[in-house]
């Protein structure tokens, strides 16, 4: 009597397990695709996950079959032995669009992932809203969508795109924490390429308009991207491994065996002699964190700024860097928008905030004065501003006008400022400058050539160094370029039980 119980339960799990049967199996692996099962089990660590709702069916009484699962697998596992949520499109299903039941199955695992403070991964492929359940498959979306901004700033939410994702279903992953694009596989797009052909006569193809590269490099949608799928996984294990589980929670702490002492005798030759010279700001990023670890995010978009996260003697950091070696390190829109919303994705998360600073100023141009860089460029002093976690500046090279302030200053409430002897502090560059204080001069000067190339070194000697800064206690230590580790890590071990106190509010209001 029971084994005929036991007998169906196996019956129905291998119906389930089966997923869209055999044959769209077959159909998933010959466009390159994982399935949703293998993808899971390629993420979590082995025998971890528990799945719920397997046997969930549509209530589309009028379809021809019914599929358990209903396009979407849910439950929790582990990843390198912490607790994650995870919900995976899949594809054979219907092409993993989203009906009613699929949305709830979604909205109850990030219901129990708050509840317990775990993270909450997406793996998306997925024709989008289920034509044949109309408005309550938008319904659902709407679901997911309220569930996404509950949990924003209090689990890390992570998605990756290996697969379609079309219409308004692309707004869930933008508003999770990390996209993870596959390269020639995840697509991301409002209206593709058939409507765009049709409204604006426009031909573009899929990967064109919605492809990993496009996102990762044009539009800022996608933070990495990957080869395959198995590179994907990797970078979502490895991006968990810098978090912590919740907002309430300090990332982990890892073991290392770099010497927190570590100087680097040969980080100031990293910077050339002469201002106007490009170098790689990675390099001297890669110099002061643990093991030259750094993960990149953004890597292809907006890089005339680099973000990312490293650790300094085993304590996870978000790093901030002007990057002369693009657009001479200079702010503009992009750069503005991404730094700051991964300024404030530190500061939910308990992650310090170290920044160095190499920027001639914001961008100059109709462009981008047009295109809103007030707007967009206060961001970044609202979210250096708003964040509470540990601040660490180190000005490196220039920092002119504005981008001084912006770029983690200590009237934004940097914890510890330090500076290089080769930072150039001062409201313009020596050359910008003189053309203005001294425009009388240079007008009357026989050679103005000379003479401007003479008022500017007298400037640069006068002005452009951080030891009037230092004077003021605006830079708290200039510290030679090869203890900058040491350095850091000393601050941040001062302020580990750092409390900052605001007025209470609902919430500030962005210049989004
Ligand atoms: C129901 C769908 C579906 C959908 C695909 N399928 N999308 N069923 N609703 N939205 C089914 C197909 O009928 C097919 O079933 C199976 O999934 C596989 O689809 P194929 O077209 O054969 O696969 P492929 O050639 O790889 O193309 C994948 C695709 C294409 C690019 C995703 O299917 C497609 O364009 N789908 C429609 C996309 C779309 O317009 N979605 C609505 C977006 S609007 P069979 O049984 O034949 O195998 C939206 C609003 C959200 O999402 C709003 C949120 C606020």
């Amino acid at each position: 009597m029971h084994e005929e119980k036991i007998k169906r339960l196996y019956d129905l799990k291998k119906a389930a397990e089966i997923g869209g049967g055999e044959e769209r199996i077959a159909a998933q692996h010959s466009k390159g695709k994982l399935t949703a099962r293998e993808r899971i089990d390629l993420l979590l660590d082995p025998r971890t996950f528990l799945e719920i709702d397997k046997y969930t069916t549509h209530r589309d009484e009028s379809a021809s079959q019914k599929f358990p699962g209903d396009g979407v697998i849910t439950g929790f596992g582990r990843v390198d032995g912490r607790l994650v949520f995870l919900y995976a499109y899949d594809f054979t299903i219907l092409g993993g669009s989203l009906g009613e039941m699929a949305g709830k199955k979604i909205v109850k695992i990030m219901e129990h992932a708050l509840k317990v403070g775990a993270p909450l991964l997406g793996i998306i492929d997925s024709g989008g809203a289920r034509i044949q359940e109309g408005v309550l498959s938008l319904d659902g979306y709407g679901d997911i969508f309220f569930h996404n901004t509950l949990a924003s700033g209090a689990v890390p939410q992570i998605t990756a795109s290996i697969g379609p994702c079309a219409g308004g279903a692309v707004y869930s992953p933008a508003m999770t924490d990390f996209v993870i694009m596959v390269e020639n596989v995840g697509q991301m797009f409002v209206t593709g390429p058939e409507v765009v052909k049709e409204v604006l006569s426009q031909d573009v193809s899929f990967e064109e308009l919605g492809g990993a590269r496009t996102h990762a490099s044009k539009s800022g949608v996608a933070h990495f991207i990957a080869r395959n799928e198995f590179e994907c996984m990797d970078k979502i294990k490895k991006l968990l491994s810098y978090l912590p589980q919740n907002n309430t929670e300090a990332p982990p702490l890892a073991e290392t065996s770099d010497d927190p002492n570590r100087i680097d005798p040969n980080l100031v030759n990293i910077l050339p002699e002469n201002p106007y010279q490009q170098y790689d700001m990675k390099q001297i990023i890669n110099s002061i964190v643990d093991s030259g670890e750094f993960m990149e995010v953004h890597e292809l978009f907006a890089e005339n700024i680099v973000i990312g996260f490293g650790r300094m003697n085993g304590r996870s950091v978000g790093i901030v860097a002007n990057q002369p070696s693009y657009l001479a390190g200079a702010l503009d829109i992009n750069s503005s928008n991404k730094a700051a919303r991964f300024i404030r994705f530190c500061d939910a998360y308990n992650i310090p905030i170290i920044t160095l600073v190499d920027t001639p100023g914001y961008l100059p141009g109709a462009d981008q004065e047009h295109n809103g860089i007030i707007r967009h460029g206060s961001k970044l002093l609202f979210a250096y501003c708003e964040a509470t976690v540990p601040k660490i500046t180190c000005i490196i090279g220039k920092a002119y006008g504005g981008a001084y302030i912006a770029m983690g200053s200590k009237n934004l409430r940097a914890d510890i400022n330090y500076a290089w002897p080769t930072a150039e502090i001062a409201v313009l560059g020596p050359e910008a400058a003189i053309t203005i204080i001294h425009r009388k001069d240079l007008k009357q000067s026989p050679d103005a050539l000379a003479t401007k190339k003479k008022l500017a070194k007298e400037f640069r000697d006068k002005f452009a160094n951080p030891y009037i800064a230092a004077e003021k206690g605006i830079i708290d230590v200039v510290i030679d370029p090869m203890e900058t580790r040491p350095f850091i890590i000393r601050a941040l071990e001062s302020l580990a039980d750092k409390r900052e106190i605001r007025p209470p509010k609902k919430h500030g209001n962005i210049n989004l």
